[in-house]
């Protein structure tokens, strides 16, 4: 039902964006196309208004070799820093649900977390569920359930833990210390994920550091010869998703659907900046017929 509603918006909005409208006024001549017509064009669309810009010293190709040096550099470790923080997300998000891979469910349980039930009452169902006999586990689910109140530890929860947990949970042993109470609250509380003070930290840091990363990228390859229109969109999109991004995890921590925003986000941006890095480098380093097969008439001299 929340993928069918997901589904609506995106189409919605892209028939928004890509929906026949003319430019005014609208006469026979000027009919109804869709926005992207109304961008400048390239050479290859429109030869009276050439939009590559070929004077020979300001694209990749004609740069001098410090600027290929320094830009390539850039790029490179830019390069290999997206695949690390992609390495990144694999082994910490996509842990989440237990299963190797990102998937929707890893973000829901990281922004929105697990409601359903406390770590304590999915240990219990899992990885601790051979520790104790199932009279034991329900009693201590059901007491996490009532948010684990202080009033029955003493009397009913401590002896439980004492006789099936204490063994290996104690003061001695690196996992969590189960014969204090702070401890064991810990676990019981249902898992909310991640808190207002996290996201905001995560979104700035990730906002300032992203934006100048795509700057840069967008500024080299802005020194490409490519066809504007696509040039354009290419260096917007980064900074476009990058809010998607942002945004999601914000709505994902109170409307679990909109995980698939972070989805799209993440897999929006990377596909443009390696687009743009790919691009940049072939200019800078490939000959020209490798990369420009078409335009032997635009061809600076
Ligand atoms: C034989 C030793 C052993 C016993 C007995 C045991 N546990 Fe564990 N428990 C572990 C180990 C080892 C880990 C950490 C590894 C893991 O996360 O699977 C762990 C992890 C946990 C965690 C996750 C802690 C965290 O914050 O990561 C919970 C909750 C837990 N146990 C609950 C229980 C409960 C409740 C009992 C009693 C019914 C119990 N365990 C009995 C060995 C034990």
């Amino acid at each position: 039902m929340d993928h069918l509603l997901t589904l609506l918006v995106a189409t919605a909005v892209f028939a928004f964006a890509f929906w026949p409208r003319c430019r005014k006024p609208c006469t026979a001549s000027n009919s109804r196309q869709p926005f992207w017509k109304f961008m400048p064009s390239s050479p290859r669309l429109n030869q009276d208004d050439a939009m590559i810009d070929i004077k020979p010293s300001n694209t990749l190709a004609r740069l001098s070799l410090t600027y290929k040096v320094l830009f390539t550099g850039f790029l490179l470790v830019i390069g290999v820093g997206l695949m690390m923080a992609g390495a990144q997300i694999m082994l910490t998000h996509g842990q989440a649900d237990g299963k190797p891979g990102v998937s929707v469910n890893d973000i829901v349980y990281s922004y929105y977390g697990n409601r359903s039930g406390s770590k304590l009452e999915s240990m219990l169902n899992g990885a601790m569920k051979a520790m104790a006999p199932d009279e034991v586990r329900f009693e201590l689910i059901q007491w996490a359930r009532d948010e684990a109140p202080e009033k029955e530890w003493k009397s009913k929860i401590e002896p439980l833990f004492q006789k099936h947990c204490d063994s290996c949970h104690n003061a001695e042993a690196t996992i969590p210390d189960f014969t204090k109470l702070s401890n064991v609250k810990k676990v019981a509380e249902v898992d909310q994920g991640a808190s207002i003070a996290t996201l905001t930290r995560v979104s700035h840091i990730h906002l300032f550091g992203i934006s100048f990363i795509f700057l840069f990228v967008g500024w080299i390859f802005g020194m490409a010869e490519y066809d504007l229109r696509w040039k354009i969109i290419l260096v917007a999109t980064p900074f476009v998703f990058l809010l998607v991004d942002v945004m999601s995890w914000w709505l994902t921590k109170y409307y679990p659907v909109f995980a698939w925003f972070t989805m799209i986000g993440g897999f929006g941006y990377s596909v443009a900046s390696t687009v743009m890095i790919f691009t940049s480098l072939m200019q800078m380093w490939l000959p020209r017929p490798m990369w420009w097969p078409k335009q032997t008439e635009h061809e600076p001299s």
